[in-house]
């Protein structure tokens, strides 16, 4: 039985984030993920999905789950340890693992789940030398799934510090201070792609203080992985880092494939570990066969086809010319996330509103999600857009924003 106190409570909570217009609404798609979508009878142009490759709705990949299921069936009803690892699991890890130039890769439900994983198992493991210090150097940036994962840090001997946006100096600085400290084990780590602005960690440079002060790195590179580098194998790849980072996490519910799954790689030693004590691993369930096989799907297109990766980065190369052309404000990067920063939180509202009225679905970020005073649109481009498609997102996006004086 809910207590009377509690209901009240939620309620006025949900109001508060009524009145404050904090409230997400969901809109409901009725249709397959793509550069057009479904919404309330209505065909809409969609530039809000990580659907970079374009590959959520990609024959290759739904034909992948129809062929697996009669074979692999639909579910496992069991966690990995106990008898939900099929062949195709182990042959998944093991390709990621090469893709990426790693020695070997752990699948997990979602890249959340696997960052959640990672820093607890490492950080809370006494390896018998309890009284030291493990240090996590964390970019001010990161994904809400680091953030969390810090919070299930509960060893007494850690320091999670946060140093600025990708300011490498200070990062090093926090590492000097920390020298004179009897340390154990150090973790600096970094988004590879900042979703919220569409730029790169300083990739290079925290690998060469990785390298001299003895410190694990590790990146998520969800938003990198498919889209950056000659391979599609991320940000590493693309700052000719390739197999040079010491632990990536990734997901396959954005460029690759769009559904559902994550994975942590890097040395044999630290999966093995990993398969030992991640928490989120051991006691949550396998993945499903269907996504599995479809992500193989997405590895051998990719080999076959790199040049998807280049296509959608020159598509969104020309869409931010073609928006900065227009008048409008965008940030450095060259990524599929092309910024478009407004400033005030209520304009992006509006504007956003607007532009989905005309048919145009674009995400509006602002305070806190992002710093205050910098409220934007965050276009996101697909290899599946054509020229056609950009060309009426840049139309409608002209119109609004004259409509509105921002240009
Ligand atoms: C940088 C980053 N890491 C992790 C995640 C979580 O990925 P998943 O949906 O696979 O849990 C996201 C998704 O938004 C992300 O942007």
């Amino acid at each position: 039985m809910y207590s009377e106190l509690l209901i009240k409570n939620i309620k006025q909570e949900i109001e508060q984030l009524t009145v404050a217009g904090k409230i997400k609404t969901e809109r409901l798609l009725a249709s397959p993920q793509g550069p057009e979508v479904l919404i309330n009878g209505r065909k809409v142009l969609m530039f809000a999905s990580n659907n970079y490759l374009g590959l959520a709705n990609h024959p290759a990949l739904v034909a992948a789950v129809q062929e697996t299921l009669p074979r692999y069936g639909y579910g496992l009803s069991s966690v990995r340890f106990i008898c939900g690892t099929q062949t195709i699991h182990r042959q998944l890890e093991q390709r990621l693992a090469e893709f990426l130039g790693v020695d070997d890769a752990i699948l997990y439900s979602s890249n959340y789940m696997a960052n959640l994983g990672f820093f607890a198992s490492i950080v809370n493991e006494p390896f018998g030398f309890g009284t030291y210090l493990d240090v996590i150097y964390s970019d001010e940036l990161n994904h809400a799934s680091i953030v969390d994962a810090l919070k299930l840090v509960k060893r007494d001997n850690v320091l999670k510090r946060v140093y600025p946006h990708n300011d490498t100096v200070a990062l090093e600085a926090m590492l000097e201070e920390d020298q004179a400290k009897e340390l154990r084990h150090r973790i600096v780590a970094t988004d590879g792609v900042f979703s919220m602005e569409g730029d790169t960690a300083s990739l290079n440079e925290l690998v060469r203080l990785a390298n001299n002060y003895q410190a694990c790195l590790f990146v998520d590179d969800a938003h990198g992985v498919g889209v950056l580098g000659s391979s599609g194998a991320g940000t590493p790849e693309a700052l000719g880092l390739h197999g040079q980072v010491d632990v990536l996490s990734g997901t396959f519910g954005k460029a690759l494939g769009g559904a559902l799954g994550g994975y942590l790689a890097g040395r044999q030693e630290m999966i093995d570990f990993l398969r030992q004590k991640s928490r989120t691993y051991t006691f949550s369930n396998s993945l499903p066969p269907a996504m599995v096989m479809a992500s193989l799907r997405v590895l051998d297109l990719l080999k076959a086809e790199p040049q998807l990766c280049s296509l959608v980065l020159a598509q969104a190369k020309y869409f931010k010319q073609r928006v900065q052309e227009l008048g409008f404000k965008t940030l450095p990067g060259q990524h599929p996330i092309v910024p478009v920063v407004l400033g005030e939180a209520k304009l992006t509202q509006e504007m956003s509103r607007r532009l989905f009225e005309a048919g145009l679905y674009v995400v509006g970020l602002w305070f806190p999600v992002v710093p205050e005073g910098t409220a934007r649109l965050r276009f996101q481009i697909s290899a599946a857009h054509t020229r056609e498609h950009l060309e009426q997102a840049l139309k409608i996006l002209e119109s609004v924003g004259r409509e509105l004086k921002v240009i």
